[in-house]
C-alpha cells in the first residue's frame, strides 16, 4: 500500500531537473522529493536513444528500491526518448516533462507558429512535433537544437557575456519568424529564460516545460488522493559524481544550504 508521506522520485541528466524540483517545491511544499542527478553522465542531449534509455532505466530502478510514490522524468531528452519504456516497467505513476508543455501550448488558441528549443537527441526524436501534431495538425512547429546551452548552465555560466552571445547566434536568426509562443524543451534552459527573453523579444509567450510538469504532478497527486499536506517536507539530494559542483550551484539556484550529498554510481 502507497502512503502520502512516501517521497516523490526525481531524475535529470544534472542540475537542469532542479527548475523542476524548484517549481514542485512551491507548489508542494509538504512533498518529500529525492532529487537524482546523473553528473557524470551529463549531457544526455548529445547522447543516443539506447544510451539515455539505459541510464534512465537506471536511476529510475534506484529511485524505486527509494519507495518513491511518484516518477518525475525531470529531463526532456529521457522524456522524448524513454518515458514509454520506464512508463511499462514501472508500477508507480511516471510524469514525463514533454506532454504537459503541449497541453499547455493547446490550451491557447492564439498559438499558432511554435518554436521548440531543446537538446539535439530531443529535437532528432521529433517528439515535441509528434505530439503537438496530434492534437492539432494545423500548429507550424519548428524545432532548434541548442547543445551550447546545458554546458554553458552546468560550468555556472548563464549569466556571463558570452552566454548572451551564444544565445544570439542561435536564435537572432529565427527571429524574423514571429512565433506566437516558445518551448523552453529542456529543463535546463529556464535557467536562460532572461537572456532567451531578452533576444527573442516580449511578444513570444515563453513556456517553460518545467513548471508545467510539477502543474502536472500536483494535478496527479491530487486525483490519487496521495498529496501530502504536512509543513515541510524532506528533500534528499543525489549525484553519481561531482558532490561539490553541484552542493555550490544546486544551493545557489535554490537558494538553500545543501548540508548533506549522496554519491551513487552505476
Ligand atoms: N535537462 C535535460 C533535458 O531536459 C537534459 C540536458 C542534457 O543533459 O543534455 O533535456
Amino acid at each position: 500500500m502507497m502512503n502520502k508521506k512516501q517521497p516523490i522520485g526525481i531524475f535529470d541528466s544534472g542540475f537542469g531537473g532542479l527548475t523542476v524540483f524548484k517549481a514542485l517545491r512551491k507548489l508542494m511544499p509538504g512533498e518529500n522529493i529525492i532529487y537524482f542527478g546523473d553528473t557524470a553522465r551529463v549531457p544526455y542531449g548529445t547522447k543516443s536513444a539506447d544510451s539515455v534509455i539505459e541510464f534512465s532505466e537506471q536511476i529510475s530502478s534506484y529511485l524505486i528500491s527509494k519507495k518513491i510514490k511518484i516518477l518525475v522524468v525531470a529531463c526532456n531528452t529521457s522524456s522524448a526518448l524513454a518515458l514509454e519504456k520506464l512508463r511499462k516497467n514501472i508500477k508507480v505513476p511516471v510524469i514525463g516533462v514533454i506532454s504537459p508543455s503541449v497541453n499547455a501550448v493547446c490550451a491557447n488558441v492564439q498559438n499558432k507558429k511554435i518554436l521548440i528549443l531543446a537538446t539535439t537527441s530531443t529535437v532528432n526524436s521529433r517528439a515535441y512535433s509528434k505530439q503537438l501534431n496530434k492534437k492539432n495538425k494545423k500548429l507550424l512547429i519548428y524545432e532548434k537544437a541548442c547543445p551550447l546551452f546545458v554546458p554553458i548552465i552546468e560550468e555556472g555560466c548563464a549569466g556571463k557575456t558570452f552566454a548572451k552571445q551564444i544565445v544570439k547566434e542561435y536564435l537572432l536568426p529565427l527571429k524574423k519568424n514571429k512565433f506566437d509562443a516558445m518551448i523552453l524543451g529542456c529543463t535546463h534552459y529556464p535557467m536562460l529564460k532572461k537572456v532567451i527573453k531578452e533576444v527573442m523579444g516580449k511578444k513570444v509567450t515563453i513556456i517553460n516545460s518545467s513548471a508545467q510538469a510539477a502543474k502536472e504532478v500536483y494535478k496527479k497527486l491530487f486525483d490519487l488522493n496521495m498529496l501530502n499536506k504536512s509543513k515541510k517536507g524532506f528533500e534528499q539530494f543525489i549525484v553519481s559524481d561531482d558532490p561539490k559542483k553541484f552542493m555550490a550551484l544546486a544551493g545557489k539556484l535554490l537558494n538553500i544550504e545543501i548540508k548533506k550529498l549522496e554519491i551513487k554510481r552505476f
